[in-house]
Parts: C-alpha cells; structure tokens; sequence
C-alpha cells in the first residue's frame, strides 16, 4: 500500500517541479535559399523555417541539422566535420560568407537569418555550389613538393624551423572558398583570374624552402589574369573564418616576382 502511494505522487511532483524550470520558447526564424535542378522550371526562393533556440545547439549548422531533422529532409547542405576542419560547410549567412559549423547563431529573435549558397557560383541544390572550377584552379598550382634532386640523407627533405614557421599562416587554409567568392574580382573574372584562396596555395608553395620548382611556380602566375586582376579589396581576408590573411599573400607574391622581373 505504502509503495503504492509513493509510486504515484512522485511523477506528480516531478512534474509540477518540471514545469516551474521550463523555459518559454525562443523561436528563431531561418529564411534559407531553396533550388533544385528537379523542377529547374522553379525560380530560386527563400524558405521559412522556425525552431525553438532553447532546443538547439549553439552553432547555425546545427540548426540546419535539427531543420533537416525534423522539419524537412529535402533541404540540402554540405557538412562534415562539424568542427571548422573539412570546409565543407562554407555558406552565405546573414550577408557573410562563413562556415556553418563556427557561425554561432544569432540569438536576437526579432530578426530573421538569411542563409544563400556561397555567392556567384553556379548552385547543384540548395545551399550546395558547384566548386568544381574551383578545385580546377587550385589542381593548375600544382599544390605538391616538387625537387629534383632527392635528399642527403634519400628518406626525408629536412627543413630548419625558421623556413617551416613560413608556412604559418599559410598551411591552416582549408580551401572552403569563402575568400574567393568574397571577392569582387574573383565575380567577374572567374574564368582566369586564380582568386584568393588559390593564390595563398600558389605563395605556400612558392616560399616553401624544400620546393625547387620556384621558376615554374612564378611562371604559371606571370600574366595579366592569374594574379594581377586582385585590386587589394580585401574581402577575402575579412572573411576569412579560420583568421587567414589571403590578401596578405597575394601581396607577398606581387613583391616576389616585382624584384624577379
Ligand atoms: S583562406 Fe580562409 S576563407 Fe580562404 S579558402 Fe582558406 S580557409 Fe577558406
Ligand atoms: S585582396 Fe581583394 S581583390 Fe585581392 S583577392 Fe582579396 S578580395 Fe580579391
Ligand atoms: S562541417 Fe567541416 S568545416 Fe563546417
């Protein structure tokens, strides 16, 4: 009898305890980019989604993950490391191009968040661009060791830790293109100018100390397109979510091959 009684008024107090703890909703508005090559026919537009913040992670990939979730498995997005690793979650959010996994959400309910595709790119579904271009441009840098002669030692090209602290800065990019379609110049010359991101891969390489292949490297960017179409906006290093400074390097290779010629 006793147990009896205890089994039935405990869940009423959790229950009253419960609902004096609960917080009231806080709900967020998400307006996010809607395109699918299914019915190209379809103008691109935006579309509504709502979620309740206190029932979300922190981070905008995250409610793009509860959004899928819950609400519609249509939508479409890349991601993978969830951590600002992989890059794969580049995207426009809220008029910026950043990663979707380091972005936090904005908490100020009153106003709504906008997420596009990265900017001037040609879009496969959704928040989904086509980067195939892209990794085009970053492949014609040639973005590996080349020697020709092999080590002193035949196993490994030592470097001293002064020329390894020049790749600082340099080797952290996780090419998630937000600095390249950042870029005015990167919009309307996509063709032939390389674009930030690309460039920084092509000054790694060229200040690495154990790469001997330096003359083809600045060769590869001797044209009026390939580099020179960068006016020192500096969108990409604003942008930039892993704090590098594209801009910076662009400059240096400038520097470089002003003192070859
Ligand atoms: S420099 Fe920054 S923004 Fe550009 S591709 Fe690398 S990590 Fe992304
Ligand atoms: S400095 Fe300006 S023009 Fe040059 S790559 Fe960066 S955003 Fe583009
Ligand atoms: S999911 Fe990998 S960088 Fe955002």
């Amino acid at each position: 009898m006793f147990a009896k009684r205890f089994v039935t008024v405990t869940p009423l107090l959790s229950r009253g305890l419960a609902s004096t703890t609960e917080k009231a909703p806080l709900i967020k508005t998400f307006n996010i980019y809607r395109w699918s090559p299914d019915t190209p026919e379809e103008k691109p537009r935006l579309q509504e989604y709502k979620i309740d913040l206190n029932d979300c992670g922190p981070m905008v990939l995250d409610a793009l993950l509860k959004i899928k979730n819950e609400q519609d498995a249509t939508l479409t997005f890349r991601r993978s490391c969830r951590e600002g690793i992989c890059g794969s979650c580049a995207m426009n959010i809220g008029g910026r191009n950043t990663l979707a996994c380091l972005c936090r959400i904005d908490r100020d309910t009153s106003k709504n968040t906008k997420i596009y595709p990265l900017p001037h790119m040609f879009v496969v579904r959704d928040l989904v661009p086509d980067l195939t271009h892209f990794y085009k441009q970053y492949k014609s840098i040639q973005p590996y060791l080349q020697r020709d002669t092999v080590p002193e030692d035949g196993k490994e090209n030592l470097q001293s830790i002064a020329d390894r602290k020049k790749l600082d800065g340099l080797y952290e990019c996780i090419l998630c293109a937000c600095c390249s379609t950042s870029c005015p110049s990167y919009w309307w010359n996509q063709q032939e100018y390389l674009g930030p991101a690309v460039l920084m891969q092509a000054y790694r390489w060229l200040i690495d100390s154990r790469d001997e292949a330096t003359h083809m490297r600045r060769e590869l960017l001797q044209n009026s397109m390939s580099l020179y179409r960068c006016h020192t906006i500096l969108n990409c290093t604003r942008t930039c979510p892993k704090g590098l400074n594209p801009g910076k390097a662009i400059a240096e290779i400038k520097k470089g091959l002003s003192l070859e010629g």
